[in-house]
């Protein structure tokens, strides 16, 4: 099993993880984000959903507030569209990198009551590709988990492609050996 995947089966199991975001995954607009693809074939809710398990687990270990981080985190990417459409066609006043922060807190702010650090994470979770400083230390650490599990999630599907490849080449040897085997 790849690392990401490991994340969000550990995820699914935290009870405690899970009481704190389950207002959140269980709302209709949260899960929306199943049917938009984030990094390769993650959907945003998988990739929210590990920025939110791995930043929660951090905030435990250093006493921060792992709660307020476990929210943000799991409503970070909340933009609802597929971000590989043209900026025209979105009909963004930007480019994606840019306003997906804003947006994202826009739908959230719509649907839950947020504290300011939890605004303040989800605003700020590009820094430093957005210029505005976040003002809390779990704003800086989704900053880093978010682009980590970028990485994690672009690795885990290429170790998908290359069992799929690995498996493609046993079949080919396989159905090579019974040809072989008729024709001897
Ligand atoms: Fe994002
Ligand atoms: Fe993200």
């Amino acid at each position: 099993m790849n690392e990401r995947l490991k994340t969000v089966t550990k995820a699914l199991q935290d009870t405690e993880f899970i009481d704190i975001i389950s207002e959140l995954i269980n709302n209709d607009k949260v899960m929306k984000m199943k049917n938009y693809r984030q990094h390769y074939d993650i959907s945003t809710f998988e990739h929210c959903l590990n920025v939110s398990y791995i930043s929660y687990k951090i905030c435990k270990l250093l006493k921060w507030d792992y709660k307020s981080m476990a929210r943000a985190a799991m409503l970070h990417d909340l933009f609802l569209y597929d971000w590989r459409e043209s900026k025209k066609k979105l009909n963004l006043e930007g480019y994606h990198a840019f306003v997906h922060p804003k947006i994202a807190l826009k739908n959230a702010e719509e649907t839950f009551e947020l504290n300011k650090k939890e605004k303040d994470i989800i605003l700020k979770h590009m820094w430093p590709v957005t210029f505005s400083l976040p003002k809390y230390k779990e704003s800086y650490l989704i900053t880093f988990v978010d682009k980590y599990s970028a990485i994690q999630e672009s690795i885990g599907y290429y170790q998908k492609q290359m069992e799929a490849k690995r498996l493609y080449r046993y079949a080919y040897i396989f159905l090579c050996l019974i040809f072989l085997g008729k024709i001897i």
